[in-house]
């Protein structure tokens, strides 16, 4: 009997060994903390797939376990002035510094979109939460976190047209009067899927000739960039790296457009383009856009192009025609849609699937001539900057935030 437990004890202590360890990079600092973390998202996501495969709740739906358990109620403090807002009828937490008397000067403005693959994620997360704090003590600014609706019960676009409108009303000489706000020192920024909604709505500003205030800048934090290929080298050499596998991030990509099934199939095995979109794959050929360093140990190949993907007829509004949309693939735009763009910030990760995205809008921003700032962290990995908290806190967020935020002080 005793020899029985001790069996079951050593069963239970090696599967658990073997659970938390993974083959993660030397390099990466605080390397153990990570693998248990990780531990915990793996646990979760096995747990929503069992429980989607037996029909309890879809798989999302069991991963948004994650931000309700780091959810907070965003109340004001010594120093800053919490509120919450509906704007055109989107729900934004606002940010603002307390006034100190006799100081009337106007105050630069952060539009901050939250990541979380436009499926999880709020603007009420505490690292979100203590982000924004730290935004308006550190630069005297006001921050506007917009809580936009997420798939999969609102696909694209309905995320971005939130935001969308958001900042529209924000952008207005009378609304930003009433907050106290520089109408010339806006910035819109975002990390991960935030940082695909704050380039695409940067894009769409630029575009329309009547819109009197512009943004000064965009900083984008590992943003996701485009949907074409899913086989970058950064894809490959990361697909099973903590927080963000490629398996999730094509899950995150494939709800973004549809609850099909099929799409997801085929975006795994990078078979997704239709003849639409095929057309703009130039734009994110990263043997063109990528530096040699992080080519050479890949042999570009285009990715196939087959008709009627996810089972929908071409031509269609459907998954089809939003994979050629530059409002989900801000890469997918010529040159001459990016010349006018506000300057940018572009924080990429060694260790990250979106790592080459990321790269490419730096190369291709920079050969239209736009103003970037390109902070790489050749230890950093994919959602770093969100752990700030006990007890998942990482040294490597403290750098990113403060980087970031030195950043926005310097050129906003
Ligand atoms: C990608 O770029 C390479 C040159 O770097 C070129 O030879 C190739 O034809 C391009 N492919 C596509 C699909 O744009
Ligand atoms: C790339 O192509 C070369 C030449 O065909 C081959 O020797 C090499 O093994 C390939 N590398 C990869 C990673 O497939």
């Amino acid at each position: 009997m005793r020899f029985g437990s001790i069996i079951v004890f050593v069963a239970l202590c090696s599967f658990t060994a073997y659970y938390i360890y993974e083959p993660i990079p030397e390099e990466i600092e605080e390397r153990w903390k990570l693998m248990l973390t990780n531990s915990f998202f793996r646990s979760l996501s096995h747990l929503a797939d069992l429980s989607e495969l037996l029909g309890l709740k879809d798989y999302m739906g069991v991963m948004y376990f994650i931000t309700l358990a780091e959810k907070v109620v965003p109340v004001s403090d010594e120093h800053v002035k919490v509120t919450e807002e509906k704007f055109d009828g989107v729900e934004v937490v606002l940010y603002q510094p307390k006034q100190k008397d006799g100081n009337t000067e106007l105050r630069r403005a952060v539009i901050y979109l939250h990541g979380g693959g436009w499926c999880l994620g709020s603007s009420r997360m505490s690292p979100y939460d203590l982000l924004a704090r730290k935004i308006v003590t550190e630069l005297d600014a006001v921050v506007l976190s917009v809580e936009y609706r997420l798939a999969p019960a609102h696909h694209f676009p309905v995320p971005y047209e939130d935001v969308y409108r958001v900042v529209k009303h924000f952008l207005h000489k009378g609304v930003l009067a009433q907050y106290s706000v520089d109408p010339g020192r806006i910035a819109v920024s975002g990390d991960s899927a935030g940082g695909n909604l704050a380039a695409a709505v940067s894009q769409q500003l630029q575009k329309e000739p009547g819109q009197q205030v512009q943004l000064k800048a965009q900083a984008l934090i590992y943003p996701v960039l485009q949907a074409l290929d899913l086989n970058t080298p950064s894809y490959q050499q990361n697909q099973d790296m903590p927080i963000l596998p490629r398996t999730l991030m094509v899950r995150f990509w494939s709800e973004y457009f549809t609850s099909d099934r099929a799409l997801f199939r085929a975006m795994m095995a990078n078979t997704h383009n239709n003849p639409e979109s095929s057309s703009l794959l130039k734009f994110v050929n990263w043997s063109a856009f990528l530096p040699e360093t992080y080519r050479r140990k890949y042999n570009y190949s285009a990715p196939a192009v087959v008709q009627g993907v996810g089972g929908e007829a071409v031509g269609t509004e459907g998954p089809s025609r939003s994979l050629a949309d530059p409002r989900a693939s801000p890469l997918l735009v010529p040159d001459t849609d990016l010349r006018s763009l506000p300057k940018a910030y572009i924080l990429t990760c060694e260790y990250d699937v979106l790592r080459d995205d990321g790269i490419m809008y730096v190369t291709r921003l920079r050969s239209a001539g736009v103003e970037v700032t390109h902070e790489h962290y050749d230890t950093g990995f994919h959602g770093g900057l969100m752990f700030t908290v006990w007890p998942t806190d990482f040294l490597i967020a403290r750098r990113m935030t403060e980087n970031y935020i030195k950043w926005l002080e310097e050129n906003l």
